[in-house]
């Protein structure tokens, strides 16, 4: 079955899908992104992940590339196109095509837009999250400005080559005061002996994880208190359980940081009990 993708108005075949090489994604990593989970025939947290676009599109000034309504119609498409019941959809945005100059083209240049679906099997998430994965610790190298979903990843690429490379699944940046940042695409979590759940509060510093944000309702669903400050390293690998959150691995457990075991070296409890919840309180929109 051939995949389909969505580039600029027209869908075509993945195998074939291209951009100008003037794109400005690909000249200066000027765009944006969003990657949602498909479950199920769902897109889930869609209106939640299309007003984040909406920030990072309006923070950098660049124009929405269609009508915001058309969006979900759009990635509705490319996921049934591709028949993904279980699987992602991503979704990028660039300032478009011009002739290479670092001042913003032209008025009227339009924004690209690409739309991509591809599969992937819950069968092998749901064993991933039994193991639980393992992390490293990188020294914070990005701009300030990582709350907006940039294109712009090659810390992220770098820090997450270096985690695979040492046998690890996710890096951790590590602020210059000792506290945990975030994943290389995924937010860091940890929960105290008490049973409080510990993430960084997204102000600054950090993306505002949509998955994060909807953990905190599923957290209040089931009763668990949550404290928004940062934690360090020494905390993280005293705590009772860590984990990470993105729309790709939900509430992952973390079963050791730099090779050192968390608690007894396997996922714990309360990171599985959110997991189980999230789909139940995720918002979800049929493909
Ligand atoms: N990454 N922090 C970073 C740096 C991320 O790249 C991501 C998501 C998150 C979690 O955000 P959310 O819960 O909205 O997925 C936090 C996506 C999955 C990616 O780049 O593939």
């Amino acid at each position: 079955m051939p995949r389909i993708a969505y580039v600029n108005g027209r869908y075509v075949a993945h195998a074939e899908a291209s951009v100008h090489i003037e794109d400005r994604g690909y000249q200066f990593a000027d765009g944006v992104y969003e990657v949602c989970e498909v479950a199920r025939g769902f897109i889930v947290d869609m209106p939640r992940h299309l007003a984040r676009l909406n920030r990072s599109l309006t923070e950098l000034s660049i124009d929405w590339p269609i009508t915001r309504g058309v969006l979900p119609l759009v990635m509705g498409e490319v996921v049934r196109r591709n028949h993904v019941v279980d699987g992602l959809v991503y979704v990028q945005v660039t300032r478009g095509v011009a002739s290479r100059e670092f001042f913003f083209p032209p008025a009227g240049t339009k924004p690209s837009l690409v739309v991509t679906a591809k599969k992937a099997d819950p069968a092998a998430a749901a064993k991933r999250a039994e193991s639980g994965i393992r992390v490293i610790t990188v020294p914070e190298n990005r701009w300030d400005r990582v709350d907006i979903k940039s294109v712009g990843l090659l810390p992220n690429v770098l820090a997450k080559q270096k985690a695979k490379e040492a046998g690890a699944q996710e890096a951790w940046f590590v602020d210059v005061d000792g506290t945990v940042k975030e994943g290389g695409s995924s937010n860091a979590w940890i929960i105290t002996r008490d049973g409080v759940l510990v993430t960084r509060p997204a102000e600054h510093g950090i993306l505002r994880g949509i998955t994060r944000t909807t953990l905190f309702d599923v957290a209040a669903k089931l009763g668990l208190k949550i404290e928004e400050r940062g934690f360090s390293v020494a905390e993280a690998k005293a705590a009772r359980e860590v984990f990470i959150s993105s729309a790709t691995t939900i509430a992952m457990p973390v079963v050791a940081i730099d090779g050192a075991p968390v608690a007894n070296g396997h996922p714990g409890s309360i990171t599985v009990s959110l997991r189980r919840a999230f789909f139940d309180v995720a918002e979800k929109s049929p493909a």
